[in-house]
């Protein structure tokens, strides 16, 4: 990243909330094609195959596969200069483990890419957002087996090499740290990450601990491969985080919330340190977990450290304390804020929680961040003029910028873009809903799956590309 470039303004999506065509030019069944709709209070069902009668959403998503050219020119015109979409595994290596690409898969994602390169957008592209292919679920039990780390490094050097010279960022994961339950509403989280429930697990901890090391092994792999397929490469990964605040100054808060703030560190200390962490195989280790690191390990940690950190960033909690049983529990762990409103879905709106964790996270690692995702999840209506007044969906973003502004300049926090999330409606990756919209586009899309699917502007479409018009690149005079 250098100084004088451009910020990366834009939005980020993924394949599997956006892109329908579930089963068309010769793509696999993903995990995300097994579960159905749910709503807030109800959980997504996740079926072993696809069952009749019942309604999975990502298997129409919004049509983005065949409305990826009028999208992208929507984005062109609020001013995007980036966009970070993901490739959906099961398109390239339908059942994962076959040793051809499908040529039709990868000559989507190149028609996509080159699509955005004419509007004058950078990809950057996530090689897992939840999509794995079912099939390595099924024969292999995910990424508890080791030989799925090369299945997904033989799927990313096909990758590598069809965009080489056209992508330049690259993700290995999405979020890879909520594999580690911290509510009840832990089977969807295990199973978007690893397409596995964690009510059905045995020997939790122990599957847990092998998927998270297997996955962060994986991502310092594909790092090197990266870099070995084209040196220009930037990778990144990206982690969603939440810091959960001290109640007060209580000691014991501040050390609770400092635990649950780093609870899920370990893995970006992983990626970032050259080493897996010795305090994290101590803590296994005391837990009667078994988990060997091989020198040839060691070395793939040392040879695959990140270029830079992907922020995903919604919300903040509080966290847990002595008598607090009857607070509620926020879906991230902790529990809520009352210093704070929530949105629709119970998610507090805290602002300067992106801040401080700009700050948290750049001030330990050193490394140039970019804000992968940050959004509001809101019920639009369309008024009889036919516009759509997002007006709280505008305070928030405005809110939010504002707070990685004074991060980048008052902090000095190295952050070289801002990626809403959902930039057009897309399906809800915890509830599958469409309802819970979040973009500056919306889609004409409901969940008893009526609508046209036509796109319409949303009031904060205008408010977006005036930003982007006006603050093209945040310099500080002084640095
Ligand atoms: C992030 C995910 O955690 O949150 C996205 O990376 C997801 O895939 C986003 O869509 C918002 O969550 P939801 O459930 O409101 O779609």
């Amino acid at each position: 990243m250098k100084k004088d470039e451009l910020f990366l303004w834009g939005g980020s999506i993924a394949a599997h909330q956006c892109e329908g065509a579930w089963n068309q030019d010769g793509k696999g069944i993903a995990i995300m094609d097994l579960v159905t709709q749910g709503t807030y209070e109800i959980p997504r069902e996740i079926c072993q195959t696809v069952e009749k009668g019942k309604y999975y959403p990502s298997h129409d998503g919004i049509d983005f596969y065949h409305r990826y050219k009028e999208d992208i020119a929507l984005f062109a015109e609020m001013g995007f200069k980036a966009l970070r979409i993901s490739i959906d595994w099961s398109r390239i290596y339908p059942k994962g483990d076959e040793e051809t690409p499908n040529q039709l898969g990868v000559q989507f994602y190149q028609k996509v890419v080159d699509e955005l390169l004419k509007n004058g957008i950078e990809p950057i592209v996530t090689l897992y957002h939840f999509e794995m292919p079912v099939h390595l679920v099924k024969s292999y039990g995910s990424w508890t087996n080791r030989k799925v780390i090369d299945f997904y490094l033989n799927y990313c050097q096909t990758m590598f090499e069809a965009l080489k010279g056209k992508v330049r960022y690259w993700v290995t994961f999405n979020e890879m740290n909520h594999i580690d339950p911290q509510t009840e509403a832990s089977d969807i989280f295990t199973y978007i990450i690893a397409g596995l429930k964690y009510t059905e697990m045995e020997n939790q901890k122990q599957t847990l601990a092998t998927i998270s090391y297997n996955m962060t092994l994986a991502s310092v792999k594909a790092v090197n491969l990266a870099h070995t397929v084209d040196s220009s490469n930037q990778v990144g990964c990206v982690f969603g985080l939440t810091p959960a605040y001290p109640l007060n100054c209580d000691p014991q808060n501040a050390m609770n919330s400092l635990k649950e703030t780093d609870r899920e560190f370990y893995q970006i200390d992983a990626m970032c340190m050259g080493k897996f962490p010795e305090y994290k195989l101590k803590e296994y280790h005391v837990n009667g977990i078994d988990l060997v690191v091989s020198d040839a390990d060691k070395l793939a940690f040392q040879q695959g450290k990140l270029d830079f950190i992907g922020l995903n960033y919604y919300s903040s909690s509080v966290a847990h304390y002595e008598g607090d049983d009857d607070n509620e529990e926020t879906l991230f762990g902790g529990i809520q804020n009352p210093y704070l409103k929530q949105s629709k879905w119970g998610w507090a709106i805290d602002p300067i929680g992106l801040r401080y964790l700009l700050n948290y996270v750049y001030r330990r690692y050193a490394l140039p961040i970019i804000i992968t995702e940050n959004g509001l999840g809101a019920i639009d209506q369309i008024d009889e003029n036919g516009e759509i007044q997002d007006d709280y969906r505008i305070e928030y973003l405005q809110q939010h910028i504002e707070q990685m502004e004074k991060a980048i300049v008052e902090d000095y926090v190295e952050c070289f873009g801002y990626l809403m999330w959902g930039p057009i409606d897309l399906v809800s990756a915890t509830t599958g809903e469409m309802k819970k919209r979040y973009g500056f586009i919306y889609v004409d899309k409901n969940d008893d799956q009526t609508g046209t699917l036509e796109r319409r502007k949303k009031k904060s479409f205008n408010w977006f590309q005036e930003i982007i018009k006006e603050k093209t690149s945040f310099t500080n005079e002084n640095v």
